[in-house]
């Protein structure tokens, strides 16, 4: 079943998530969607240094809006930003350092950001990793799960308030087609048991983000939440995680700017928020969490359950 699922995939992420069929998918994007300006509102972007995120910054700080980067490095962040000014001539834009590995920080971050900014309109949960060996964070969490699951959970969680109280709010999560492979493992968080992959920690965490949206846009109707697919972009992430998939791909990648594009659409387009709320979008379109025939539904209660299990492991971190 799996090889049939992985098969499956790969032929779709031929047709559809390299640069043609970015360009294909294109022809059917309504160019007014984005012509719009949302100055004076705010964008908290997460892993805004790089690639989808940088992009994302760059399409959002030409359309006005102000925009919070989070971001580990100080250095390549205020690269960034430099590059970002100088290219939208927005000076709005404000770095803030945090690893999202890190729970506690996740939580002072947040707590202090909503102190000292009276609104937040949109969160961007892009940054991701794929660490291929098994690592533990010096709190015992699983890499992968720890920057990609938890980090998220705890950030978004801690700004929904916030949220609410901003006018039209949305959060994004960009996520993977690679989850496309997975049914939900909340019994095997930070894969503890069986041998130890990577590439399937990382792809079940961008399922855990799928799900993640989905319970909460039943919880908070008052905010859009979205999860999406950026398709096959060329970004450090993907040269230094799947070197062997970058050699063969290079030259059909998408630019970090075509992976941004349902990003930016979702973040300040009227068209995305007429959508129903806790959906996954690939090329400005919903489209299914899962494969035809794929086995990667899991049940509601199974879904609430790992929210509950979030929300527990999440509460042991936060400072008192
Ligand atoms: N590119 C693709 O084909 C593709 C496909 C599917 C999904 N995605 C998703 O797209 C998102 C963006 O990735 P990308 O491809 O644009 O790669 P990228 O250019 O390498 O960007 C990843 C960003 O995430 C940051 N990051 C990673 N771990 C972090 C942590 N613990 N705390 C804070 N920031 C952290 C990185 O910071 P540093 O620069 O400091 O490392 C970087 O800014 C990821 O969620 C990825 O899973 C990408």
């Amino acid at each position: 079943m799996s090889l049939y699922r992985n098969s499956i995939w790969f032929l779709k992420g031929i047709h559809e998530y390299t640069r043609k069929g970015f360009e294909a998918a294109a022809k059917r994007f309504v160019e007014k969607d984005l012509e719009v300006s949302v100055a004076g509102r705010s964008f908290m972007i997460t892993g805004a240094n790089s690639g989808i995120g940088k992009a994302a910054a760059i399409g959002i700080a030409k359309r006005g809006g102000v925009i919070h980067m989070v971001c580990r490095n100080k250095d390549k962040a205020e690269e960034a930003r430099a590059e970002i000014v100088k290219e939208t001539g927005n000076k709005e834009i404000h770095v803030h350092i945090l690893d999202l590995s890190e729970p506690r920080k996740v939580w002072e971050f947040a707590e202090a950001f909503k102190k000292k900014f009276k609104s937040l309109n949109v969160l961007i949960n892009n940054a991701g990793c794929m660490v291929k060996e098994r690592e533990v964070t010096t709190e015992g969490l699983e890499k992968n799960f720890a920057s990609n699951t938890l980090g998220v959970y705890i950030l978004t969680k801690s700004l929904i308030p916030l949220l609410e109280k901003s006018s039209d709010p949305r959060v994004i999560t960009v996520s993977s087609g690679g989850m496309l492979v997975q049914k939900l493992r909340p019994g095997n968080l930070q894969s503890e048991r069986g041998p130890f992959d990577g590439t399937k920690a990382y792809a079940q965490n961008k399922r855990q983000q799928v799900v993640m949206m989905e319970q909460w846009a039943k919880m908070h109707p008052n905010i859009h939440f979205s999860v999406m697919h950026p398709g096959w972009a060329d970004t450090p992430a993907v040269a230094a995680a799947m070197p062997d998939f970058y050699r063969s791909m290079q030259d059909k990648l998408r630019s970090p700017e075509q992976g941004a594009d349902t990003v930016v659409w979702l973040a300040v387009s009227e068209a995305a928020a007429a959508k129903p709320s806790g959906r996954f979008f690939q090329d400005r379109k919903m489209v299914s969490t899962h494969l035809p025939l794929a086995w990667t539904r899991s049940p509601q209660e199974q879904d609430e359950k790992f929210m509950v299990v979030l929300e527990e492991m999440a509460k042991s971190f936060q400072p008192h």
